[in-house]
């Protein structure tokens, strides 16, 4: 990639108060967005660095793969919307968009999506690594491991300065993710791994090996793949959030990008980021009926009790997440398709999301339902358990990782991450013998 953003002219003074220092830092501008000040000769100019602690006003890097306006609701991979991309693309389409920057014509969509299918065996002695895990581990656990050890397995695709290399990595991981994440389920739940079929295509052939048996047929739903195909498509990427963030520290100190892919695993678990879709059903589930959600909110809003309305709030929307718009529709194309006339727990996230959004705490801080919030309820009525919630982003979120670490390696600027920090510890003091101290 070559750096394309660049000063234009403007700049800003700081002036350290009570002294004659000043520093004057060049204003970067982007394609779109606010723009930044580029701070890196701020500490050679005046002895200080910046705080800013969850990274809510630093840009850590130059990316040209997904744009948000958080204040208007926009989301735009490579500058397409997402209401348009996931209407008529497929997911396979945003791989290619994402990973190479334009949409494949006919002849380059075949290629990829050969290219890709080819790749979604495991090696046979991955299988082990399943019997290690207790049948009730969390299948997150098992990506995490899984994924991790794919590091081993593929030494052909580990120079990362060889972009062919690259290429065949980005293919192994975005066609075996859906082939791990089937078997942890499998695993979980002890029925045999289903092997992939690659005719099937890349969605259709996730859920076949999520619920194939081999004592039975098995065709798949349309309806239920489309829905899957789009939720795959919103899932995609979400410029720097912090599993991406994570992929990105890791790959900066030239790790192994299968091990850097786990560890983005390992950040999406948790539930202020991918762990929210897990978390916000076992929410509504909590709160069972409508008449409880007074109560609810009102333990939310109590700054001595922890809950927080689970798939609420975002570090940059400060409107509606339009990906949790697609989502509530697609929530009810696959409720009718299931034959559930009627979802208790849409109901109630329907009344929640009203009651929530005309109330002065989550008006004041502009919390809107973000993508977690109905996401879960379309997995729910597809038959998944909860547990999987998080694992189906992982799958989807690869692609994601996967840009932005080739997009890191292929940055002439890269150099390691490495954050400042403010030392508040105790100052040089001298060692105490043991029998001198008190
Ligand atoms: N419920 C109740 N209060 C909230 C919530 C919420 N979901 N989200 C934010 N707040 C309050 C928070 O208490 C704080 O209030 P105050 O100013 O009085 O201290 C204010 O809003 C700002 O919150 P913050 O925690 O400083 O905001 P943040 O940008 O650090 O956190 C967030 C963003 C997504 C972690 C947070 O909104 C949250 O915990 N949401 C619930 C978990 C969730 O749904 N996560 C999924 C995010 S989207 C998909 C993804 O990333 O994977």
């Amino acid at each position: 990639m070559n750096a394309t953003a660049k000063p234009d002219g403007k700049t800003i003074t700081v002036t350290v108060e009570g002294t004659n220092k000043t520093a004057t830092l060049p204003i970067i501008s982007g394609t779109v967005g606010p723009d930044v000040v580029d701070i890196r000769k701020l500490y050679d100019q005046l002895g200080v660095f910046t705080y800013d602690p969850g990274f809510g006003a630093t840009a850590s890097c130059e990316s040209k793969i997904t744009y948000i306006d958080g204040d208007a609701g926009v989301l735009l991979y490579r500058g397409y919307p997402i209401e348009q991309l996931a209407e008529q693309s497929s997911f396979l389409e945003v791989a290619h968009l994402l990973l190479w920057g334009d949409l494949p014509n006919a002849t380059q969509k075949k290629d990829f999506e050969l290219g890709i299918m080819r790749h979604t065996m495991l090696h046979e002695q991955i299988r082990r690594f399943f019997d290690g895990f207790r049948r009730d581990a969390h299948p997150m656990a098992i990506m995490c491991g899984v994924v991790g050890a794919l590091s081993a397995f593929y030494h052909d695709s580990l120079n990362i300065n060889d972009p062919e290399q690259r290429r065949i990595c980005a293919f192994r991981l975005i066609a075996k993710l859906p082939t791990i994440a089937a078997w942890a389920y499998k695993y979980s739940i002890g029925q045999p791994f289903i092997y992939p079929r690659n005719d099937l295509g890349y969605v259709d052939n996730f859920l076949y090996m999520m619920n194939a048996v081999p004592a039975e047929d098995y065709k798949v739903n349309p309806v239920l793949s489309r829905a899957m195909e789009r939720w795959f498509i919103l899932h995609a990427d979400h410029e720097q959030n912090a599993s991406s963030s994570t992929v990105r520290l890791a790959g900066s100190s030239g790790a192994n990008p299968f091990a850097c892919i786990a560890a983005g695993i390992a950040s999406l678990w948790g539930p202020a980021h991918g762990g929210a879709n897990e978390a916000a059903l076992k929410m509504l589930a909590d709160i069972g009926h409508v008449d409880n959600v007074p109560q609810f909110l009102h333990d939310v809003k109590d700054k001595n009790n922890h809950t927080r309305l689970m798939g609420f709030g975002h570090r940059v929307y400060k409107n509606y997440d339009p990906r949790a718009k697609i989502l509530q529709g697609s929530c009810h194309e696959v409720l009718a398709e299931m034959g559930i006339k009627d979802d208790p727990m849409l109901d109630l996230a329907v009344e929640l999301e009203k009651i929530a959004l005309s109330d002065p705490y989550f008006v004041s801080r502009k919390l809107y339902p973000n993508v977690d919030f109905y996401s879960g309820i379309i997995l729910k009525a597809m038959g998944l358990p909860t547990s999987m919630f998080t694992v189906l982003f992982a799958v989807a979120r690869t692609v994601g990782w996967i840009s932005q670490w080739k997009e890191l390696i292929e940055d002439p600027s890269q150099r390691i991450g490495r954050p400042r920090q403010i030392y508040t510890g105790a100052p040089a003091r001298d060692y105490v013998p043991l029998d001198a101290r008190g």
